[in-house]
């Protein structure tokens, strides 16, 4: 395993302001607009007080490359993934996600759930690598 997780501290909330605002994070997330500082850190203040939300800085060698956040949401845990440029297609996020559900049992997580665009391949490609299975799919239009 060249990953490892570990919580994120308070300190790491400025560089995660860069990744997620990067236009790959910000064009698959599901609220594309940029992130204000304002917005982020108002958001990382309230997550990291909160008990239920866990957070790890993902790192190799060492050196931060991304972020995995588990949300609870009704009867299972939302993972979020983000892996920052230049440190994309080199396996990551593959490794960092076996590692989070190797945690799972320890931190009393039964079920995960990943919401994910279909135009998103790689997220596509990860989840089922990493054992999930498509549930539903949530079709819309402008009306
Ligand atoms: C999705 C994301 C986390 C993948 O991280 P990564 O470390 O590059 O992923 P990996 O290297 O572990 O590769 C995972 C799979 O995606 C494939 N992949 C990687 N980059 C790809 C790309 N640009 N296009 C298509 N497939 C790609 C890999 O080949 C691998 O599939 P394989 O096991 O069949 O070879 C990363 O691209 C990212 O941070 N994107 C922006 C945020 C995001 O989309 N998050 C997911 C929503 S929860």
């Amino acid at each position: 395993m060249n990953v490892s997780l570990k919580k994120v501290d308070k300190s790491e909330v400025k560089l995660i302001f860069g990744w997620i605002n990067e236009p790959l994070a910000r064009e698959q997330s599901f609220h594309p607009k940029p992130i204000s500082w304002e917005e982020h850190s108002t958001y990382w203040d309230s997550r990291l007080r909160d008990g239920r939300k866990h957070s790890f800085i993902i790192s190799s060698g060492g050196e931060p490359v991304g972020l995995l956040r588990l949300d609870p949401v009704e009867g299972a845990y939302e993972v979020s993934i983000l892996i920052s440029e230049g440190h994309r297609g080199k396996g990551f996020a593959t490794e960092a996600l076996q590692a989070a559900v190797g945690l799972c049992k320890g931190l009393g997580i039964r079920k995960l759930v990943a919401r994910v665009k279909p135009s998103n391949k790689a997220s596509m490609k990860l989840f089922e690598a990493c054992g999930f299975q498509p549930a539903y799919v949530l079709f819309e239009r402008g009306a």
